[in-house]
């Protein structure tokens, strides 16, 4: 619907969105809005195109692919809010965008469960050998069941360590129950003591999880304290059979050292929906077995995507209405 056919006057509030994204978000949106979509809507926008269209919109909804940093705020004057949609939030320069009152927001929680699937998913294939296996049959190689045949590793029964307890390493702790698994978890602060009861999970120094644990399994946010996090340190502390798995942020393992511990036999594989440069894969990655490949796809369920849309939508509905957005992550922008 145009501004005019609805109506409306042209100084409706203006929204950006920054790529095509689930249509029901979209509608919610131009109830409220003229809502602006660049002209190529299937791909990231070039900085530049972002900085013009910025610069036009007080509203904008945005994507984990745009890099809103210092500079692209200095240059959007007008700008009121950023909606994230992600739980994530690394992309946004959060203190440039408070200093300059610009409200932030992200989609927590609607997730939480898919990106859980997707982790498991990772654990069972790199153990189980399942992205191996198949490319096996599919080269026409498979002649005869045999008893050595695609050996892997057993994944219940096993100790799995949870870096990052919030919502979606909880979410991963509980299906481990399901396989029977030993959970140990580190995080920034241990959570309550019911929680680690009810998840079954015992709260562990970072090394310790590391040396104990057969699965790692990455959910910490990333930022400047959990940058590499994950270094050559900490995997040379993994046991040489165990796996990474990495649904977080790329950044938060240094992929050099993860490559270098894969090559030289000191782990044993790793599940990675996230890269240090994304869409680049480290070229060491891409010749190895042991290891499964996703292009960043934690949340990407039909029913997972609408409602982070619809979730980034109500955020910008609320600022144009002049209410608080439900899931503001700079609150002190409204105290400015
Ligand atoms: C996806 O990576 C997200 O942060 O939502």
């Amino acid at each position: 619907m145009t501004a005019s056919s609805s109506g409306a006057t042209a100084d409706r509030p203006r929204v950006l969105v920054t790529q095509r994204i689930p249509e029901p978000a979209l509608e919610r949106l131009r109830a409220f809005a003229e809502v602006t979509l660049p002209p190529s809507p299937d791909r990231i926008p070039e900085r530049a195109e972002l900085v013009a269209l910025l610069r036009e919109h007080a509203y904008a909804l945005v994507l984990l692919t745009d890099r809103v940093d210092a500079d692209l705020l200095a240059a959007s004057s007008g700008l009121r809010i950023v909606a994230n949609m992600a739980v994530g939030y690394d992309n946004v320069d959060v203190a440039a965008a408070t200093a300059r009152g610009v409200m932030v927001t992200n989609t927590p929680g609607v997730l939480t469960e898919t990106t859980a699937d997707l982790a498991w998913a990772l654990i069972l294939a790199v153990a189980r050998r399942i992205v191996e296996a198949d490319r096996y049959v599919r080269a026409g190689k498979w002649t005869h069941w045999g008893p050595l045949l695609m050996l892997g590793t057993d994944v219940h029964g096993k100790t799995l360590g949870i870096v990052g307890l919030g919502r979606i390493g909880q979410a991963v702790a509980r299906r481990a129950q399901g396989f029977g698994m030993r959970v140990l978890y580190h995080s920034r602060h241990p959570v309550p003591a019911e929680v680690e009861q009810a998840l079954g999970a015992r709260y562990v120094a970072l090394a310790d999880l590391l040396r104990e644990s057969d699965f790692v399994s990455i959910h910490c946010p990333y930022n400047a304290s959990t940058h590499h996090l994950i270094d050559g340190t900490a995997l040379a502390r993994m046991r040489p059979t165990a796996y990474l798995v990495n649904t977080a942020r790329g950044p938060i393992v240094d992929e050099t050292a993860l490559v270098d511990a894969l090559w030289t036999g000191r782990l044993a594989g790793a599940g990675l929906d996230v890269f240090e440069g994304e869409p680049a894969v480290r070229p060491g990655l891409l010749d190895l077995d042991s290891v499964v490949l996703l292009p960043h796809i934690g949340s990407a369920s039909l029913e997972t995507r609408a409602r982070m849309a619809l979730m980034a939508a109500e955020n910008i509905v609320a600022a144009i209405e002049g209410r608080r957005p439900p899931n503001l992550v700079n609150p002190e922008v409204l105290s400015r």
